[in-house]
């Protein structure tokens, strides 16, 4: 049985946390790989709405088993907080594993992301100052405490001693900010660690046997590809990898296992942060849409900065990650327009490029070239077929499709679930 690995074709937010719970119905496991809690998927289902930050999309099935995988940086207060609220609500979270290998958010990485911010001023990247950069950042120095590390209390202290030592010098030093108390810290991550304690286990076993018994294994990303640090809008971007590459890293299994990639497009652009995005639109029509689509940050609230679907980003994003398929979201938002418009090319310096460039300050001088398309102008969010989309709808994910060198699986209509249209079934 195949492994299927989802991935944010454009700038996050693309409505991956849908799409997951979608296809985790058939699904043995489902497996977050990247990020941490600045990652929020919405999932709008029979049990209500809920913003996931950590645990995956596929927890709603009682047959499916979920696994916060390596790849991913954990604060365990945040978990903590999703796993009781998830329980409140009803839905069962004994399936819901935690990779022993990830790495911890504690709590000066939430104080030095807000610092580093802070000092950049007005070259600020926009993080979602959740700590997980800083997080990363100590997992690639070596100065990372990971989830494992919970279950051993004086390996713990021992850990937290060296490193605290290291981050109270550059807090108070560079930053003129407050030491952190080694004890307080201490006995905050014991007690996290003995509620998490019948979560943690070393998880890739546990993906392997669900591959060989032929089960259906999901991996779900976070962010977008073009938030990925070697890809992506360097140094606009995030601090783990959002690809599908990053899928087989952050949970522990080989890409020869990987049988189906599939991207989630939205079906125009959205991005949150700063950095380049040659397709917003800074007038009325980028806030129509922010208005209709309520575009805000689902981790944040910031409002997200919105454009036409950015095309020569779709096609870098295809090659980059091998999409096999793609989900496009909320093509009912385009529902009211009379024309769209699909950027096809840019111009840089008076030249004609179709290709992404690596460098954002060439980006930031790209102009888009647009193709328009007719609008449908009638609301489609209770279709449910294919052929029942209007003419000028079909042509237009045609387009896309035929643009970003990718076939489209799905295509949904509104937040809901049931709000779908599987246009060529993936398995
Ligand atoms: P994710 O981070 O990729 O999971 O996406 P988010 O949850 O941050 O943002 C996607 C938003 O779009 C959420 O508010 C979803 O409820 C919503 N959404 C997803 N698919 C559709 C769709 O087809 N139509 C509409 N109108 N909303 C959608
Ligand atoms: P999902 O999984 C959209 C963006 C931030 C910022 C940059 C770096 O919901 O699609 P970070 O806090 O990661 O250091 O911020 O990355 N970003 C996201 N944008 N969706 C996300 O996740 C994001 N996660 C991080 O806005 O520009
Ligand atoms: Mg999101």
């Amino acid at each position: 049985m195949p492994a299927i690995v989802v991935v944010g074709g454009h700038w996050g937010d693309e409505g991956k946390g849908k799409i997951v719970d979608l296809l985790a119905e058939k699904a043995k496991l489902v497996v977050r790989f990247s990020g941490g809690d600045n990652a929020g998927h919405t999932v709008i289902n029979t049990y209500g709405e809920f913003r996931l930050h950590l645990i995956p999309s596929g927890i709603f099935y009682p047959h499916t088993t979920c696994i916060i995988g390596n790849g991913v940086a954990v604060n365990p207060a945040v978990l903590i907080g999703e796993m009781d609220e998830l329980c409140q609500r009803g839905i069962d979270i004994s399936r819901l594993f935690i990779s022993d290998r990830a790495h911890l958010i504690m709590p000066y990485h939430v104080l030095l992301d807000g610092l580093e911010e802070a000092s950049r001023g007005g070259k600020a990247l926009g993080t979602t100052l959740k700590g997980v950069g800083p997080a990363f950042t100590d997992k690639t120095a070596r100065l990372g405490i990971r989830v494992g590390d919970l279950l051993d209390r004086e390996a713990l202290l021992n850990r937290l001693r060296l490193i605290l030592d290291h981050k109270n010098a550059i807090l108070t030093k560079v930053y003129g900010a407050e030491p952190l108390s080694v004890d307080e810290v201490y006995n905050q991550y014991c007690q996290y660690g003995e509620r998490l304690a019948p979560h943690i286990r070393e998880t890739t076993a546990m993906v392997d046997e669900a591959w060989h018994k032929g089960e259906l294994v999901l991996l779900e990303g976070a962010q977008g590809t073009l938030l990925d640090p070697d890809f992506g809008t360097y140094p606009y971007n995030t601090s783990s990898s959002p690809l599908a590459g990053g899928g087989c890293l952050g949970a522990g299994i080989s890409p020869t296992k990987i049988s189906h990639i599939i991207a989630v497009f939205k079906a125009y652009c959205t991005r949150v942060g700063s950095g380049p995005m040659p397709t917003e639109l800074k007038e009325e029509t980028g806030e129509l849409i922010r208005q209709r689509a309520h575009e805000y940050g689902t981790t944040t609230g910031r409002p997200r900065r919105c454009g036409w679907f950015d095309a020569v980003a779709a096609r870098y994003s295809t090659r980059i990650n091998g999409f096999t398929g793609a989900a496009i979201t909320r093509l009912d938002v385009l529902d009211i327009l009379p024309r769209l418009k699909i950027c096809v090319a840019y111009k840089l310096d008076n030249k004609t490029i179709d290709y992404f460039p690596s460098s954002i300050n060439d980006l930031d001088r790209c102009q888009p070239i647009y193709e328009e398309l007719p609008g449908w102008q009638s609301p489609i969010t209770d279709i449910r077929q294919y052929d029942q989309l209007p003419l000028e709808a079909r042509q237009y994910v045609a387009r896309l499709e035929e643009l970003a060198s990718c076939p489209v699986n799905i295509i949904s209509v509104g937040a809901k679930r049931e709000q779908t249209i599987i246009k060529t079934p993936i398995l």
